[in-house]
């Protein structure tokens, strides 16, 4: 019988998930079918449970289901410390982990970025900010986490340096943090469709040897990743962030190598369109 896949999230409509892991399962002839459902947080204990029951082969979460996913499935470390889950697994007991960060650090690799020993400055301090900084600074980046409220920054350095080095600040001096920065990531809402021209910095704050990420992959390239090339920074689409947390949650539903190319493809045609 098709292995039915989900995620779950809310608002949910505009995921790319479902066309992007649809692809991969069709390219690999596997008899499986990826769909998005609408699920509040009140409803996430009832709707994991629903989906274990029915044989669901695994699921991910999106906003605003990441922590609250924690109360209800037994997380792996790395998800346990970072305290968000974005992909549960039916196969043995009911598991949760996090391909956030693992995400964020292909994309950044593949940019020919060594993450050991980086200067990373990452803007906004949700839940995505928390498992890229997690990630990371584990795998010694040097973090410094900027956030429109800094309480929330200065938290979430505190829960990242029992990882490693990691400080929090407001966005008061974010033109000698990106002057000091190797790596940039955008990980506010800032410049998402359609709010096309909202940028947490221009090209004159940027320096030529910064690499710059943008979480946001609608549209595909952002306000703030055009402000980067012409400040002659080398930029990272958010397309290969989601791309390789899919493709980590594949592999880990699945066991079988994720088709990364045939999945971008996927994700890279439902954003032209
Ligand atoms: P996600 O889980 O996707 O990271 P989130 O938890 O809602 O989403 O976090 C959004 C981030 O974008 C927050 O850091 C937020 O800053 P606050 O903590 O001050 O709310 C940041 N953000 C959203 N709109 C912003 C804006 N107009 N200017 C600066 N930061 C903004």
């Amino acid at each position: 019988m098709k292995k039915v896949f989900a995620v779950f999230g809310d608002p949910i409509e505009h995921s790319l998930s479902p066309v992007m892991h649809n692809a991969a399962f069709k390219a690999l002839g596997m008899d499986c079918t990826y769909h998005a459902f609408r699920v509040s947080r009140e409803n996430l204990k009832d709707a994991i449970k629903g989906a274990h029951a029915m044989g669901f082969g695994g699921l991910n979460l999106t906003v605003p289901l990441k922590e609250e996913a924690l109360k209800i499935v037994q997380p792996d470390p790395l998800a346990a410390t970072m305290g968000a889950i974005n992909t549960v697994d039916f196969k043995c007991t009911v598991r949760g982990y996090n391909t956030d960060g693992i995400g964020a650090k292909r994309a950044l690799v593949d940019a020919g970025v060594k993450i050991e020993g980086a200067k990373v400055l990452i803007v906004g301090a949700g839940g995505a900010a928390r498992g890229i900084s997690f990630k990371l600074a584990g795998d010694g980046a040097d973090i410094t986490i900027a956030n429109r409220t800094p309480e929330k920054s200065i938290q979430l350095a505190e829960d990242v340096a029992l990882v490693g080095n990691a400080r929090g600040c407001g966005l008061d001096k974010l033109d000698e943090l990106i002057a000091d920065a190797n790596v940039l990531i955008n990980c506010t809402s800032l410049g998402m469709h359609p709010q096309v021209e909202a940028t947490i910095a221009i090209a004159e704050q940027m320096h030529s040897g910064l690499v710059v990420f943008d979480i946001v992959y609608n549209p595909l390239k952002t306000k703030l990743l055009k402000e980067a090339e012409k400040a002659g920074a080398k930029t990272v689409s958010g397309v290969m962030m989601l791309v390789y947390q899919g493709a980590e949650a594949f592999r880990i539903w699945t066991d079988v190598e994720p088709p990364v190319e045939v999945m971008k493809e996927a994700v890279m045609g439902a954003l032209r369109t």
